[in-house]
Formats: C-alpha cells, structure tokens, sequence
C-alpha cells in the first residue's frame, strides 16, 4: 500500500524568503580557498532554491589572469558532485560567472574593474546594485576599501556594500584604526563584517529560544543561573593555514569573535524590536559590559595550551611544533580557557567560562546554562550528588537543545536521578540547515545587517581580551603555553580552573 504523501507540518510557511534585488556580486580573492570551499557553494545553493534574482551575475576577482571560462572550470571543480547532480541548474548558473583580473592596489585595474562593472550591468540588467565582497588578506581590507572609494564605486549606499571577513584588526587599537578607515570610505550601513557563526541556525535560534518563550525570560539571570559555559572544540589541527595561525592563535581565531558573539546573544537583554540597530545595540552593550574575571592578574583566569602528538597507532597525530610551517618552537596557542563575568544587573557575579581549541576529542559548539541547587536537597541522588538543571544549546553537530533535570528513580526508594528532554532540528524539520554562508551571503544582498557585527561590537569584544593580547605580548612566560595531547580535552590547566570554583566542564 503506497503511504499518502505528507508534509513535515513544522515546515509549513518556511521558505518564504525575502527576494534579493537585482545583483553583482564581485569577489575579491576569488582563487582562494574561502571563494572554493564556501562562497560558490553557498551561491550554487541560493541559486538551486531559486533565491537569486535572474538578474544575477558573480564577478570573480584575483591577481591570477584567469579568464571567464578558467574562473567557471575551477568553481565547477569545487563544487564537485553537486554540478554531477545537477548539470542543467549549474549550466544556468555558470552563465552567470565572470572573472576580471584585479590588483586593488593598482589604479589601472580598479578603472578596468569598473568599467567591467558597466559592462555586467548592461548584460545582466543588475541595475549597478553591487556587493563587494573582500575575501582577501585582512592586510588589503583598509587599501582595498580605499581603492573601491576613489573609484566611486561606493558612493551610492543603497546600491553598493562591502562585505569584510574576519578577522576585523588584531587587537582594539587595529580595529579602531580600520573602522576609521573604512567609515571614510563608507557609510556603516553599507559595512557587513562577517562572522559566520552569526549564519548558523542554532546561533540564530539563542535569540529565537530566548525571546519568543515566555518561560526562560524569568529565569534567565544571576538568580537562577549559576555558570555559563561556551565551548567550541575542534578534532582537526591547523590543517593547511599555519601561514595564518601563527600569527593568530586561538584567542584571535576563535575567541574574539565565534565565541564572543555565542556570549552576546547569550548574555544580551531583549532587545525592543527585531530590528537590527536595536539587536546590535543590546550586543554591543553587553559586550560593553563584559569582564575578565580578574583584569588585575589576568594570568589567574586564562589558560592558554597548544597540542601535542596523539591519536592512535593506527592514526597518530602530529604535534602543533611539527605541523608544516609551524615554527619548531611556536608559542602559539591552539587552545584557550578563561573565566569572564559580566558586570550588569542580570549577570553579576556569574561566571562565564569559554574554551576553544583544535586537535580536542570532539567536535562540538555549544553553549551550558546551569542553573542553581536547589535549596535543600530532601532526596538522595542515584549514584552520586544531585545534579543542577541544566540547558544546553548544541550549536553543531547535532543542532538542538536539551534540558537536564531530575526525576524519581524507579524503584521504592525516593532517590533522584538526572534525565534529558531533547529537541533535534533534524528529527524535529527533516532537513539540513542550510550552512552558515547561505544565509549570510543572502543577507549581505538584501542588505539586511542584523547577522553582521557593528563596528562597537568588534572593538568591545577586542577591548574585552586586551589584557590578554597585552599580556601575552609583553610578558608571554605569566600566561605559558601548557602542552596537551592531541585528541583529549586540553591541558588539565583548563580543568583546574574550573575546579578552583568546584566545578567541572561538561563532557558530553
Ligand atoms: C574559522 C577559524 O573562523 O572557524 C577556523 O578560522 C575554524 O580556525 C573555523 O576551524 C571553525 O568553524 P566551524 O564552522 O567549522 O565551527
């Protein structure tokens, strides 16, 4: 017997999408690797669920002299076996990719880039509304900027932005400089600086599970909360980038803003609208607010650590040292734990512990609200204490959320024991979210920046780690790098930090 069709009644009403307007979408960096692995993907699939405009063109823009047909051969290459699955959609699609050869930094090549901007809009009627996205080394965002300005090529702020990836300056003073510097350029409106753990659903759904529910609102403070923990844990090395890393580390990589944003949408206030000033503005204020445990010695709730060899005999894992292009006696952090607070009337004197590195035993972001003992414990735990409740909002993998709490053990006794109420968005909607980039390439074109961090949230969140970044600086030996093995959960630094507040991370 053949099953009536049914539709998954929660995906009713999704996909009512707002219509990007017609669009030139230009690249800066169009041969690396972000263009190959991300961007044209996440555009391919914008395009499949028929999100673009027809009036749709992709300018690829790099040193190399690629042609149009090079620029279309290498993207078809990284889309691999999405172009095999869908051959007519990626032959409409790939009529939609140019390529112009373009050094920012040469006057010529901008006078050519624009005169090829005309030239697309006649073709491709995109009407010169144009996002211009700089996909290149943070050295070139401030000249870059400065190029498309002088050109003119920003002078109309409802036709053109600027999309700026990450990461936004090295510390609050080089963020302040290249938001100066690209504010002479360019309205803040038509400044998008990516995060994109901002693009992803879970991230997305702190906001959603917070303020349309009425019952976590009451709850959601110093009374009721007693810690927050934010992990973002990686099992991969520095792969192919230690180019980057090293002069980066996972405080710069990670902390400052991936896990500095899960902290803001955490710990904001509600905002009064969903619009994006007054959601940028409760993140930026909290972040304002935002304090290391101990800026005096700031060595006391900051533990740094960097992977050692591990795995198994069968898969060993090489040391950060010996990672190729790693300095043989790098001090770089591949892994972070500090302890903040945050000095507002919701959160006083609840600890916020963050932690990220690579190499650990698990991929997983997520962020643990656990909340307070109960006052009297009138019954006897199975197996060891009463456990607190907790909430936990799996960001990746396994998207969802669970709440701990504690139920009568069977049996004649009246012991406790900790059970879980789950919610999956796979079991709950059928379908994969759409990766972080989807969502935040789309926004970029329909100028929507409320996914995008503002220029006072960058430099609070950069501010925040300047004892750090200071620290680490100028006097490196009083926050020293604790080795780990590759494949666990970091050095046992990390753990002792927690323990000092008789508390445990989380180890799903
Ligand atoms: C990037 C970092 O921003 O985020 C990488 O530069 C890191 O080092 C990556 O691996 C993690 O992103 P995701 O989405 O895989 O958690």
């Amino acid at each position: 017997m053949q099953l009536p069709i049914t539709t998954n009644p929660l995906r009713i009403g999704l996909r009512q999408e707002r219509v990007i307007p017609p669009q030139c979408l230009v690249i800066f960096g169009a041969s690396g690797d972000l263009t190959h692995r991300k961007l044209v993907p996440a555009l391919f699939e914008l395009y499949k669920q028929r999100r673009l405009p027809s009036e749709f063109a992709l300018l690829g823009c790099a040193r190399r002299k690629w042609t149009d047909n090079i620029f279309r051969e290498k993207m078809k290459e990284s889309l691999k076996g999405k172009v095999s699955e869908n051959p007519k959609e990626w032959e409409k699609f790939s009529s939609c990719l140019f390529y112009e050869p373009v050094d920012l930094e040469k006057p010529n090549d901008v006078i050519e880039l624009k005169k090829r901007l005309e030239e697309i809009d006649r073709i491709k009627a995109t009407h010169s509304n144009r996002t211009f996205y700089l996909s290149v080394s943070p050295k070139f965002y401030g000249s870059g900027c400065r190029s498309l300005s002088s050109a003119g090529l920003l002078s109309d702020p409802k036709r053109s932005r600027i999309v700026i990836e990450k990461p936004f300056g090295r510390d609050y003073r080089s963020a302040q400089e290249l938001n100066q510097l690209v504010q002479s350029c360019a309205n803040e409106n038509q400044i998008f600086r990516i995060d994109h753990y901002l693009g992803k659903e879970t991230v997305q759904n702190i906001l959603v599970l917070r303020f349309a529910n009425t019952i976590f609102e009451p709850i959601w403070n110093r009374n009721y909360i007693s810690s927050v923990q934010i992990t973002s844990s990686e099992t991969v090395g520095v792969e192919d980038r230690a180019g980057y890393y090293e002069s980066s580390g996972a405080l710069r990589d990670m902390v400052q803003n991936h896990l500095t944003q899960m902290l803001s949408l955490t710990a904001m206030e509600p905002p009064g609208h969903f619009d994006p000033e007054s959601i940028r503005n409760e993140k930026a204020k909290v972040l304002q607010a935002a304090r290391l445990a101990d800026e005096n010695e700031p060595w006391n709730c900051c533990i740094r650590g960097q992977y050692a060899q591990g795995g198994s005999e069968l898969n060993p894992l090489v040391g950060y040292r010996e990672e190729p292009g790693v300095d043989p006696n790098s001090t770089t952090e591949t892994f972070v734990a500090m302890k903040l607070f945050i000095n507002n009337w919701r959160w006083q004197g609840v600890p916020f512990y963050v932690r990220t590195g690579k190499r650990l035993a698990k991929r997983l972001s997520e962020v643990v609200l656990t909340f307070r003992e109960s006052p009297v414990h009138l019954f006897d735990a199975a197996g060891g204490s009463p456990t607190s409740n907790q909430l936990i909002l799996r960001i990746q993998p396994d998207e969802g959320a669970e709440f701990r709490f504690e139920v009568k053990a069977p049996g004649s006794g009246m012991k406790s024991r900790p059970v879980e109420m789950e919610f999956s968005y796979d079991e709950s909607f059928g379908e994969p979210s759409d990766e972080g980039y989807v969502r935040l390439l789309a926004d970029a074109m329909l100028g929507d920046p409320t996914l995008f961090t503002r220029s006072d949230e960058v430099e609070a969140a950069w501010r925040l780690y300047t004892p750090l970044l200071e620290l680490i600086e100028d006097s490196p030996w009083q926050l020293p790098i604790h080795s780990y093995e590759s494949r666990t959960w970091g050095p046992s630094e990390s753990d002792e930090l927690l323990a000092r507040d008789q508390l445990l991370w989380r180890r799903p």
